[in-house]
């Protein structure tokens, strides 16, 4: 069946364009309206054009997967040019999201009616690409440059209202009934006498050249700083700034220049990845036939920085929270503590008075566990100790209904042991979140043994009411997230002991894109959380792994990070931000000394390379054991939880992007001095063998 389909109406021709989920613009979509419009075209007696995509969404871009494959089918800034240039009425119909491409054909439309649900955009720029269908050049004539350069760097939706002021639309319809809003739209242009109106004539919007060059120069300053290691949005503030100073055809074609070397990009290969991984991640076979149990209230054990931190993720979510603290003092710092945040909201107009009182009428605490025998899921997330943990398992198994989930927010310990105090551990599931809770977006489900189906629907279906970004996760010891940051840790220890500056290895990572350089986390985090872990493995360490006391000696000296003011680096009012705290080099000396290191110098290549080495080694080892079902995953884990650069698609992706046998050549390299940390994957040696990459297991 034909994607695009036509109908005459009287004078009036109305194009629906069908191509679920979201009507991308795939080549056939774009035959099929090339091919409409053009015989459309040559109908004397239609005087109004239609255009629509009746299902769910009206178009909501190009399609992605078509992107970097070689594809026979004409331009869409070809078939934009052509409707534009139509000498009938063109209206655009739109519903839903119209971004990207789907905009871009709708500004070439002489008018636009939107539904009430109506939300436009140009998020190219989350793609590492830039609006190459005249977007560049139209939006700026439609609501002048800066709310353009503004909507196409961010990526944001703009809701139908702001549309309408910002002149994007020209009618807010009554419904969401796209054909009979369009019809009606064309019928009335038509009585009314409109002719077709060409976007890229309209010049009222881009007519104050020192206005605009003003905006400019300040939206360049912050774009250097803001957007620093990416490209698109530099091409794509280049294309509206060449463009104006060019006729409209010729900027369109600097645009589509732009474009190309935006496709050519590997930013637009790590961005597109990281976008079909984060709608992979859901894809997990516990779905397929678990069934959600229905969620409203919910109980958190703990009102430290977690249990706070999830207790406003879940009200947030407009769950009731009940939390249980051991105490009275323990409760009003809680209460506090949630109370401050909320205000902070107000403060800075995220939320008003009224929705935060509203909100706070969901939480309650109280210490008598008793309370929590109406919840239907719970959440623990008390101090990392198995014993106490069991011990709040207990409880919860005897007082809490029967159906009722019980997570654990555990960041390394085995959920199977946790979940053998409960008589039925089909109920028992790791919610691992990410601290701030109520900001960062990652949540590893963890699915024990013993977890039913129905449990692990249910804990997806919180993630969705949370908007967090769920990755399934098997149980081990640090699940995904943790498991690799401990191995690139290690390694990174060996490297400081053999060398390295830890300042110059947070550069490294710092300069490849990741948010934050690997001591600045630890300071973050706290040091002493670290050393717990240590301690813990401690009699589980084999006598011959190599073992670096650095970080012990630093935490010795209590210095735990930001917390104590003093970690890897030195925090404090009148401190510049990543000052290195000059004792830590000092440390390192002592302690090469002590196990007879003569140091060596490292380069940043050489940083960078065992830091991605350990990353994948362990990824890959996740892999084998199916901790992680797939490589993206593990992808969406660094890149939504660790501040891995998105924008590199993950590192496993970046592992894909810069050749497997590189990678395993270096951990071969690193295996003859340590064999015990570096004996290699055979994952990764079949993967080679085979000259396949980690997508071929996606
Ligand atoms: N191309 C191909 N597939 C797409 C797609 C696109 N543009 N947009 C969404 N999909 C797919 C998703 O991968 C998903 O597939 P699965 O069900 O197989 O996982 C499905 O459509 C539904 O998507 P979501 O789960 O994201 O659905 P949602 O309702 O939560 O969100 C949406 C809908 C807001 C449209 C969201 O999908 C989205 O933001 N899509 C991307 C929009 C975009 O970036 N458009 C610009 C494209 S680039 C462009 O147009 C360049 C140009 O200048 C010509």
């Amino acid at each position: 069946m034909s994607v695009v389909k036509h109908r005459i109406l009287d004078e009036i021709a109305l194009i629906e364009v069908s191509n679920p989920p979201v009507n991308a613009i795939s080549a056939a979509v774009r035959i099929g309206l090339l091919e409409t419009i053009e015989e459309l075209s040559l109908d004397e007696k239609i005087l109004a054009i239609v255009i629509t995509a009746p299902e769910r969404t009206f178009l909501a871009g190009a399609d992605i997967k078509e992107f970097g494959k070689k594809i026979d089918a004409p331009i869409l800034g070809n078939i934009c040019d052509k409707i534009e240039s139509l000498n009938k009425i063109v209206v655009a119909s739109l519903h839903g999201t119209p971004l990207g491409g789907g905009l871009e054909v709708a500004m070439s439309a002489h008018y636009r009616i939107a539904a009430p649900n109506t939300k436009v955009g140009l998020p190219e720029v989350l793609l590492g690409i830039l609006p190459g269908a005249g977007g560049t050049q139209r939006l700026p004539r439609l609501c002048g440059v800066s709310m353009a350069l503004d909507m196409m760097l961010t990526g944001k939706h703009v809701p139908a209202k702001k549309a309408l002021e910002a002149g994007i639309i020209d009618v807010i319809a009554k419904n969401n009934s796209t054909i009979d809003n369009g019809i009606e739209y064309a019928k009335k242009l038509i009585k009314d006498g409109f002719k077709p109106r060409p976007t890229s004539q309209m010049e009222d919007k881009i007519s104050d050249k020192q206005e605009i060059s003003n905006s400019l120069i300040k939206i360049k300053e912050t774009a250097s700083k803001k957007y620093k290691n990416l490209f698109s949005p530099h091409a794509i503030i280049k294309s509206v700034e060449e463009g104006l100073k060019l006729n409209f055809p010729e900027a369109i074609s600097n645009e589509r220049k732009l474009f190309e070397e935006c496709i050519q990009s590997p930013q637009r290969q790590g961005l597109i990845h990281s976008f079909f991984a984060e709608r992979a991640n859901t894809k997990v076979p516990e779905l397929k036939d678990g069934k959600p149990i229905e969620l409203k209230k919910i109980g958190i054990i703990g009102g430290g920085t977690m249990g706070t931190g999830i207790s406003m993720a879940a009200m947030n979510a407009g769950l009731d929270v009940i939390m249980i603290e051991q105490n009275d003092e323990a409760i009003e710092k809680a209460k506090t503590k949630i109370n401050a945040t909320y205000d902070r909201n107000v403060k800075l107009n995220r939320i008003n008075n009224e929705q935060k009182l509203e909100i706070m009428s969901m939480f309650s605490a109280t210490t008598d566990f008793n309370e929590l025998k109406d919840r239907d899921l719970i959440i623990e997330a008390v101090f990392e100790n198995m014993d106490i943990k069991k011990e709040v398992f207990s409880k919860l198994n005897r007082i809490c209904r029967k159906n009722c989930i019980l997570a654990t927010n555990t960041s390394y310990l085995n959920v199977n042991e946790i979940a053998t105090v409960v008589d039925d551990p089909i109920r028992v599931i790791g919610l691992h979140f990410f601290s701030p809770a109520n900001i960062m977006k990652l949540l590893e489900i963890v699915v024990a043994e013993k977890t039913s189906t129905d449990t692990v629907a249910t804990a997806f279906d919180l993630a969705k009411k949370m908007r967090k970004v769920p990755v399934r996760s098997g149980v081990c010891d640090g699940f995904i997230g943790n498991r690799i940051l401990s191995k690139y840790l290690v390694s990174t220890y060996h490297m400081v002991e053999d060398g390295a500056s830890p300042f110059h290895v947070d550069k490294v990572i710092r300069d490849f894109g990741c948010a934050m350089g690997i001591f600045q986390v630890i300071d973050l985090a706290g040091g002493d959380i670290g050393w717990a872990t240590r301690k813990r493995k401690a009699p589980f360490r084999h006598k011959d792994d190599r073992y670096v006391e650095i970080p012990d000696r630093v935490c010795e000296k209590g210095w735990f990070g930001q917390k104590t003011s003093k970690g890897y680096y030195l925090y404090g009012e009148n401190i510049d931000f990543l000052t290195p705290n000059p004792e830590i080099e000092v440390i390192c000396e002592q302690e090469r000394k002590r196990a007879g290191i003569t140091p060596k110098k490292f380069d940043d290549k050489e940083i960078l390379d065992k830091y991605i080495a350990a990353m994948v080694y362990e990824g890959t080892k996740i892999l084998s054991e199916q901790i992680a079902l797939k490589p993206s995953d593990i992808d969406v884990v660094f890149t939504n939880g660790y501040g891995f650069p998105r924008w590199r698609g993950g590192p496993m992706k970046y592992a894909d992007m810069i050749g497997l046998d590189k990678i395993l050549k270096n951990i071969l390299k690193y295996s003859e001095e340590d064999p015990r940390f570096w004996s290699p994957p055979k994952l990764l040696e079949d993967l080679v063998k085979q000259n396949k990459n980690f997508d071929s297991l996606n």
